[in-house]
């Protein structure tokens, strides 16, 4: 029952690179077994970027089809959430501004804390709309997840772009207060100024993760949150969807309810079904598990989700969704399905190449290949600058 001061996501649209890795294809190279990915980590694909693509061209794809539905009319915000920024000074979102042909009477910005920032990118929305009501903020998430080559972080590598339109009265989805918040300064994961892969301690960013579960409910709690028996199922970031089984099994502990192992896969697996063929697409990832489960099978009308955010280093936070009655007519289950069924799958020689061929850094004129299978694509690099092609409806 939206009221006047609701407000949460109306459209959320996810879009992924054009190539994919199997995880069967990995396991040829790396010789782990199969069932350490299937079962042990819970992956079994992960989306690769093709040359010509990268956070903007993922962000305006997965925008593009919001714009499409409810015009940019009132519009006035673009918070582009991302950890692998592709310029120290510019925000990617004024790229994607201008691929996506809106108007120049909006602020863009970048927001930063690895996986976390698309999820303070929509409290800050939700704050913005409650001031404005009239007004709409479009929130874009789009990260690549990239480790070490022959690191064992490689097999949690992925991509992928979220845009989600952030209003009053929501058709999908109203967000709840309070929130549990929790900071904790740890170097679990991190990617210094200098590198193009993350360094990470694995068991630690693992520790440090339920670490966050635990702090983030004791805090939600204290601030007079709901009782975990009137929270339907829990959304996690999911780094590899194993870690949001362990997640829950934290959460019910620190809450203090017994749980079978059963009944933790019945809650969490409908929440995995993007993640584990897309893989770790950082800040992205959680708002693919809110797609998953608003996707499947599950009647969700009036149900309150809790929604459980992690970056390391570390931010976290846990808040409650309220889902809105009627919002499956506004779901895009077929086109998402459909971006993850045409991926083009590759092998591994082509996914080293990939990764080993790198854009130079020196300036000089560089042209890709036309390989991403979206309308917008990275063309090339000229001058240090990167120039993009693609719709641009009204400029
Ligand atoms: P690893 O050393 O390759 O794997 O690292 P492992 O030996 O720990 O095995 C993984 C699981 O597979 C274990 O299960 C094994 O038992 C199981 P667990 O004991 O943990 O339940 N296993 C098997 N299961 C069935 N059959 C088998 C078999 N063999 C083993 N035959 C690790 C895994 C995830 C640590 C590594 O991939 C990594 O470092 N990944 C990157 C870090 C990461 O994802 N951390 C998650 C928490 S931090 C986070 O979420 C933030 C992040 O998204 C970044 C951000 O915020 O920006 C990463």
């Amino acid at each position: 029952m939206p009221g006047d001061r609701t407000v949460g996501i109306h459209d959320l649209s996810f879009r992924t690179g054009s190539l994919v890795l199997t995880h069967a294809e990995l396991s040829k190279h790396t010789g782990a077994s199969l069932a350490k990915y299937h079962q042990g980590i819970g992956q079994r694909a992960m989306s690769v970027p093709a040359a010509d693509e990268d956070i903007v061209t993922m962000a305006a794809e997965a925008a593009a089809p919001v714009i499409e539905r409810h015009g940019c009319d009132r519009i006035r915000t673009v918070l582009f959430a991302t950890e692998t920024s592709i310029d120290q000074s510019k925000a990617a979102g004024v790229y994607a501004h201008s691929l996506l042909g809106l108007p120049s009477h909006i602020r863009v910005v970048e927001l930063k804390q690895a996986c976390y920032g698309a999820t303070a990118a929509l409290q800050f929305a939700a704050a913005l709309v409650q001031r404005e009501p009239e007004q709409q903020v479009l929130v874009i998430a789009s990260d690549i997840a990239r480790y070490d080559l022959d690191s064992p972080g490689e097999a949690t590598q992925g991509a992928a772009a979220v845009a989600m339109l952030v209003s009053a009265r929501p058709a999908i989805a109203a967000i709840d207060r309070p929130s549990g918040l929790h900071t904790h300064d740890i170097m679990d994961f991190w990617r210094p100024n200098y590198r193009e892969t993350a360094l990470v301690d694995g068991k630690k960013s693992l520790a440090a993760y339920l670490a966050a579960v635990e702090g983030t409910w004791r805090d939600y709690q204290n601030h007079q949150g709901l009782a975990i028996e009137q929270i339907r199922t829990v959304c996690y970031h999911q780094p590899f969807t194993r870690m949001a089984f362990k997640a829950h099994r934290q959460l019910l502990d620190t809450a203090g309810v017994s749980s079978s192992d059963t009944a933790i896969a019945h809650a969490i697996t409908p929440t995995t079904r993007y993640n584990e063929t897309i893989g770790n697409s950082y800040t992205a990832s959680l708002y693919l598990a809110l797609a998953a489960l608003l996707e499947g099978d599950e009647d969700l009308d009036e149900a309150t989700v809790g929604l459980f955010s992690y970056g390391s280093g570390s931010v976290a936070e846990f808040f409650t969704t309220r889902i809105t009655p009627g919002y499956r007519t506004h779901l895009r289950t077929a086109a998402h399905t459909d971006v993850i069924a045409r991926r083009r799958p590759i092998d591994y020689a082509t996914y080293r190449r990939l990764r080993e061929d790198t854009l130079p850094d020196d300036g000089t004129q560089h042209s890709l290949p036309h390989q991403a299978l979206g309308r917008f694509r990275l063309s090339g690099i000229a001058g240090h600058q990167r120039l993009y092609e693609g719709f641009r409806p009204s400029n």
